[in-house]
């Protein structure tokens, strides 16, 4: 079996490839067309993109012209921070379903809470995404819903709806595994999504990165793709260059031992984006 099609079971019983492929940076037409292509072909089955990456027409054809079926794929979209609210993420839905050409999707997240900073409603913002997420869900044009850059305290009114979150998706790689995060998730059924799992690049370069996947004869790409599977992560690695697309789901034939997760797990901070939470500026 294609190792790319084993899944996790999600909160509500529905199954996501434990690997996705990501297109956040990933430049619309030709490139996105080939990348999504390409990833098919190498086995990839779940697709992560968001309407603010400006590509889910590119990533929706690289899916047509690839010609698999479309229940054998995976497919994740986001509502952008400008759509948030009953009415405009329910059009904003029908977007990004649109510009995919798609007729539903199988996960849709919500990129980014809306903070206390900027809103002294922010919490009711959130629940007013939320429930039209939840329509959409039970009118099963969405197999599975969640949020995104969620910290626990943000998490927290949702998990209390009728249909609470099934993923958060976070940025997460060595020298920034947010743990407190993580294990909140955990403890609630929520599955965790990486994004940027090699640091948008800026894992390559380690040292001790280096040394340990050379240890194991793997890519330092290779290793935190398979210390995210370890960890109980399903990692969303982006590229567009096929032999690193192909490279990238190689992540089934090693293990890495306990003593050596443990050593990554331990990383002190580094090759983060900055991006926290509680603090962007959008
Ligand atoms: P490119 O898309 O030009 O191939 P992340 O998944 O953490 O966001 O990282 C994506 C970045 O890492 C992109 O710049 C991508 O480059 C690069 N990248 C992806 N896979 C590999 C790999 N196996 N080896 C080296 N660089 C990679």
């Amino acid at each position: 079996m294609n190792p790319l099609e084993y899944t996790v079971r999600l909160n509500n019983g529905y199954e996501i490839p434990c690997v996705g492929f990501g297109t956040w940076q990933t430049p619309d037409g030709d490139t996105a067309v080939m990348a999504v292509s390409e990833a098919i072909k190498a086995g990839y089955r779940h697709i992560d993109t968001a309407a603010c990456y400006e590509n889910e027409v590119g990533v929706g054809q690289g899916i047509a012209t690839s010609g698999i079926a479309r229940e054998k794929l995976f497919v994740t979209s986001k509502v952008w921070n400008t759509e948030r609210g009953y009415e405009k993420t329910l059009a904003a839905f029908e977007k990004s379903l649109s510009d995919l050409g798609l007729e539903y999707l199988d996960l849709y997240l919500i990129h980014w809470r809306a903070s206390a900073s900027h809103y002294d409603n922010w919490e009711e913002i959130n629940l007013e995404t939320w429930r039209a997420m939840t329509e959409l869900y039970k009118a099963g044009k969405i197999k599975a819903i969640g949020v995104s850059n969620f910290l626990p305290h943000h998490m927290e009114a949702l998990m209390k709806t009728e249909v609470p979150p099934m993923v958060n998706q976070i940025e997460y790689h060595p020298g920034l595994n947010q743990e407190e995060t993580v294990a909140y998730c955990k403890q609630h059924g929520v599955l965790v999504e990486a994004w940027s799992p090699l640091g948008t690049g800026r894992m390559l370069n380690n040292g001790e990165l280096k040394a340990i996947a050379a240890y194991y004869g793997k890519s330092v790409a290779q290793l935190c793709i398979r210390w995210c599977l370890q960890n109980g992560v399903v990692p969303l690695p982006k590229s567009v260059t096929p032999s690193r697309i192909a490279e990238n789901a190689q992540v089934f034939d090693f293990i890495i031992s306990e003593a050596d997760m443990q050593k990554i797990n331990a990383m002190p901070y580094f090759g983060g984006s900055g991006l926290h939470p509680d603090k962007v500026n959008f």
